[in-house]
């Protein structure tokens, strides 16, 4: 499939086959994940790959806010999570000297990420969902991240079952969101 092509047809996917996804291919989703360019390199990522049904209750728990909200209601029949934890970001002095931040550009990286998650998913025949809600603290306490490592994303993966075959996908129209040479 070209690349275009890819684009125009993913979609995220909600509802998934009783099917577990091989490690193999799991690794190669985390493997474009890592060859994602990065703010001077800075990789601010670690990857956890939960598969296993005890593992899998624990995301599932942490993706059920506590306050009642919930990204992802629909999580205890995905078969395989990847948790993406924003680590430390080691970028150039002068990031830090003129931002005053070295997390700066740490989640535009960790999204550049995911979406190559996503389409390798797609190449592999595989179905995603990124899932941006969760309760840290249960991440924490579930899956023994340690205290201030922030999850970021939570990529649902398996082999989707598409309910909505026909729907369109929604999106501005390209001359809303693009201009020329100025504002
Ligand atoms: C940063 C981010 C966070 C998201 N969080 C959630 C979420 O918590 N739950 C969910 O069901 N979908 C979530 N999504 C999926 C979006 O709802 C979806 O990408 C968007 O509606 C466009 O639909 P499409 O992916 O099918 O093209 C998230 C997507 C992104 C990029």
């Amino acid at each position: 499939m070209d690349f275009m092509t890819m684009m125009q047809t993913r979609k995220s996917i909600r509802s998934y086959e009783d099917k577990p996804v091989s490690r193999e291919d799991l690794l190669k989703i985390v493997e474009v994940g890592r060859l994602t360019p990065s703010a001077c390199n800075s990789q601010p990522w670690k990857f956890i790959v939960v598969d296993e049904p005890e593992a899998k209750a624990k995301v599932y728990d942490a993706l059920q806010c506590s306050d009642g909200h919930s990204g992802c209601t629909w999580g205890n029949q995905v078969p395989a999570f990847i948790i993406l934890v924003e680590e430390e970001a080691k970028v150039k002095p002068a990031v830090i000297a003129h931002y005053h931040d070295s997390q700066r550009f740490a989640q535009g990286d960790i999204g550049a990420a995911c979406m190559n998650m996503c389409h390798m998913a797609m190449e592999l025949g595989l179905s995603t969902c990124i899932v941006g809600m969760n309760e840290q603290k249960k991440m924490e306490d579930n899956l023994g991240i340690p205290e201030g490592k922030t999850v970021r994303l939570t990529l649902a993966v398996g082999y989707g079952i598409d309910v909505n075959p026909g729907f369109v996908k929604q999106r501005k129209p390209l001359e809303e969101v693009v201009s020329f040479n100025q504002w």
